[in-house]
């Protein structure tokens, strides 16, 4: 693939698409949106809004990060603070299909066309990739961000359009154009992080109780198994108490699956044969340094016949 003409391609295609008028591109600091953010100011300069929406679900520092990430590159990103929202929506919810749905409206009915509305814009610019779009089609589970594919027009639904530059490409492809891009390494190898975020890591009901045990855990996996070359790495809370004993007295305490997988693409993927001292090593800090966890699992399933994510 030739990635210079691709990114000349969507410049212009977004240049077509946008005309004379404005766009809002929402950055989550993943390396698909933080593409297609580069690419949207690339096109429209001061004609494009970029902002982060702080749904309470994202991983420890993510809003500063990416403001400071992006302030490099002459970005500016306005943080948008949903937190209440979404964790009031997602108050009761515990069947997984329905938490991605919640999610979804919330972003595109609500959060966003609230945005697009006071900023009289009509274009989003977001970073659906392929992969999102054939497991949404193929019924496997509802990623946040596959609307128009499966006949959702946004146009009719909530009044603004959707520009979609890197619907054909897959992760591997995006990292490609993202270096080109002149993102930094930890944007454009930044394992992948999907969209409902930490919510997709929380089983059951998603409180802001249960999303801070696993912000903390997720630092704690991100930063030992960094080295580790895999293609995705995450905790994921269980919503069963396991019995443990801590300073000679029982405790019920939660438990905690470590994942970390090999993948291409993320259509298929194998566990990575992680060292014992590594699993030791992640057990122990996630077992001390996080009240209330007493148990940690590795998961050891490929896919298929599991998915990367719990839900
Ligand atoms: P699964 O769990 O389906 O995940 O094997 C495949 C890849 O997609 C990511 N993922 C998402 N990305 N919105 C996204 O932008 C979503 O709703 C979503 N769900 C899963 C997941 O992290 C993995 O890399």
């Amino acid at each position: 693939m030739n990635y210079k003409k691709f990114i000349n391609e969507k410049i212009k295609e977004i240049k077509e698409t946008v005309g004379g008028e404005k766009a809002i591109s929402v950055l989550s600091g993943g390396v698909d949106s933080s593409t297609v953010t580069v690419l949207g100011y690339r096109a429209l300069e001061s004609r494009l809004k970029t902002i982060f929406i702080d749904n309470g679900l994202m991983r420890k520092g993510e809003p500063e990060n990416v403001v400071k990430t992006f302030k490099k590159l002459g970005i500016k990103v306005e943080v948008i603070n949903a937190k209440e929202k979404f964790f009031r929506v997602l108050k009761g919810k515990t069947d997984p299909e329905e938490k991605r749905k919640i999610i979804s409206d919330v972003f595109y009915g609500d959060v966003f066309k609230k945005i697009l509305e006071k900023n009289r814009v009509k274009f989003l610019l977001q970073g659906t990739n392929l992969t999102d779009i054939e497991e949404t089609v193929a019924g496997i589970k509802f990623q946040h961000n596959v609307l128009e594919q499966i006949g959702i027009s946004t146009e009719k639904k909530f009044g603004y359009r959707l520009s979609e530059p890197l619907i054909e490409l897959r992760k591997n492809d995006i990292r490609k154009v993202a270096k080109l891009l002149g993102l930094p390494e930890e944007i454009h190898q930044r394992i992948p992080f999907p969209g409902p975020a930490l919510a997709t890591r929380v089983i059951g009901e998603v409180t802001p109780e249960k999303i801070e045990i696993i912000r903390k855990a997720t630092t704690i996996v991100e930063r030992e198994l960094k080295n580790s070359g895999a293609f995705q790495y995450f905790p994921v809370l269980l919503q069963d108490k396991s019995t443990g004993v801590r300073n000679k007295k029982r405790e019920l305490g939660n438990i905690i699956i470590l994942r970390c997988v090999e993948s291409k693409d993320a259509r298929k993927a194998t566990p990575t044969k992680l060292s014992w001292r590594v699993l030791e090593k992640i057990t122990k800090r996630l077992t001390t340094e996080i009240p209330g966890v007493n148990r940690v699992c590795y998961d050891l399933t490929p896919k298929p016949p599991a998915t990367i994510e719990y839900i």
